[in-house]
C-alpha cells in the first residue's frame, strides 16, 4: 500500500491521507520512514480503542512506558493519560504535559525517539501543540554561532521544571534541588547532536531542560540561551497543531522541540500518549 502526503509547512510536516491505522500494522517500517522524513506526522480521523493505539504504537517499535505511573491507562500500562479533566474529584491524567519549549526526555541519558498522541477530547480553540525543527535551527545558525557551539557539550535537567508540592514543606529549596539531583541526575548531551537514526546534525538545546552550556560563563550561558530559544521559536519556524478528536500526531524528537500551546483548564483536553524507542 502507497501512502499519501501532504506537507504541513514549507520545511517540515506532513499529513498522512486516507489511512485507517487499524488495517496498517504491516505499514509501520514506511510510517517510521516518513517520520524521519518530515519530523512530525499527522493522521486524522481515527477512531481508535486504547488496545488499537496500543497495537499501532507497537508496529513502529519498542513502547517504553513513563517513568511514573499515576496517570497510567488501567488496563494499558503502555499509555500515559494527558488531560485537564476530573473524575469525582480525581485527575483524570496528567493535567499539564510541556507547556514549555523542549524535546521528551532530554534530561535523560537515552531518551526515546517518538513520541505519539492521540486526541479523545479537545478544545475548539487553544491547546495547540506547537513545533519547531531543530535540523533546520542548526543549519540556518549564524557562521560565528556554529564555530562556537559545534563541539560543545550541554547539560540537560529537570530540575529546571520542578515545582514544589506539600511533600516538599520543610525543606529549603537548596535542599529539594539536591533531592532531585540524586532522584533524576543531569545529563550531558552535544548541543550539536547527531540524529540516533539519520545522523544529520540537530540544535539539541531547549528552555524547557538546557541548564547550561559547558565552557560558557554564567553571564554568556543566560544570554546565549535565551537567544536559541528566540531564534529557534519564532514564529515563522512554528508549526503548531490546530487539534482534532481523533488525530493522531506523532514526532521525532531528536530533530524537533515542541511545546503544549495554551489552554482553557475548564476545557476538556485528553489524550493517549506514547513513547517508543
Ligand atoms: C508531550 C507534550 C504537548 C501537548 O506529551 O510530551 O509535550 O500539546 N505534549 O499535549
Ligand atoms: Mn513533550
Amino acid at each position: 500500500m502507497n501512502l499519501t502526503t501532504k506537507p504541513l509547512t514549507e520545511h517540515f510536516g506532513a499529513e498522512i491521507l486516507d489511512l485507517d491505522v487499524r488495517k496498517a500494522q504491516d505499514l509501520g517500517g514506511e510510517i517510521l520512514r516518513l517520520l524521519l522524513e518530515h519530523q512530525v506526522l499527522v493522521i486524522r480521523n481515527q477512531e481508535l480503542s486504547a488496545r488499537d493505539f496500543v497495537d499501532f504504537a507497537r508496529s513502529l517499535g519498542t513502547i517504553k512506558p513513563f517513568l511514573l505511573s499515576n496517570y497510567h491507562h488501567p488496563e494499558f500500562k503502555e499509555i500515559l493519560i494527558t488531560s485537564n479533566e476530573k473524575v469525582d474529584g480525581k485527575p483524570l491524567g496528567v493535567a499539564r504535559v510541556g507547556n514549555f519549549w523542549h524535546s521528551d526526555s532530554s534530561y535523560i541519558k537515552d531518551p526515546a525517539n517518538t513520541t505519539m498522541l492521540y486526541g479523545i477530547k479537545v478544545p475548539p480553540t487553544g491547546g495547540d501543540t506547537l513545533f519547531a525543527s531543530t535540523y533546520r535551527a542548526w543549519d540556518e545558525l549564524d557562521g560565528g554561532l556554529k564555530v562556537k557551539l559545534h563541539n560543545k557539550m550541554a547539560v540537560h535537567t529537570i530540575r529546571k521544571r520542578y515545582k514544589v508540592t506539600a511533600a516538599d514543606v520543610g525543606f529549603s529549596l537548596r535542599e529539594i534541588d539536591d533531592q532531585l539531583k540524586v532522584k533524576v541526575p543531569d545529563v550531558e548531551h552535544p548541543v550539536v547532536r547527531p540524529h540516533p537514526l539519520t545522523g544529520r546534525p540537530a540544535l539539541y538545546v531547549s528552555e524547557g531542560y538546557t541548564l547550561k552550556i559547558n565552557g560558557l560563563d554564567a553571564q554568556e550561558n543566560a544570554d546565549m540561551l535565551e537567544y536559541l530559544h528566540e531564534y529557534m521559536t519564532s514564529k515563522d519556524k512554528v508549526y503548531a497543531h490546530k487539534w482534532r478528536v481523533g488525530d493522531i500526531l506523532l514526532w521525532d524528537n531528536p530533530s524537533l522541540i515542541h511545546a503544549a500551546g495554551p489552554t482553557d483548564p475548564n476545557i476538556p483536553r485528553t489524550m493517549f500518549r506514547i513513547t517508543v524507542e
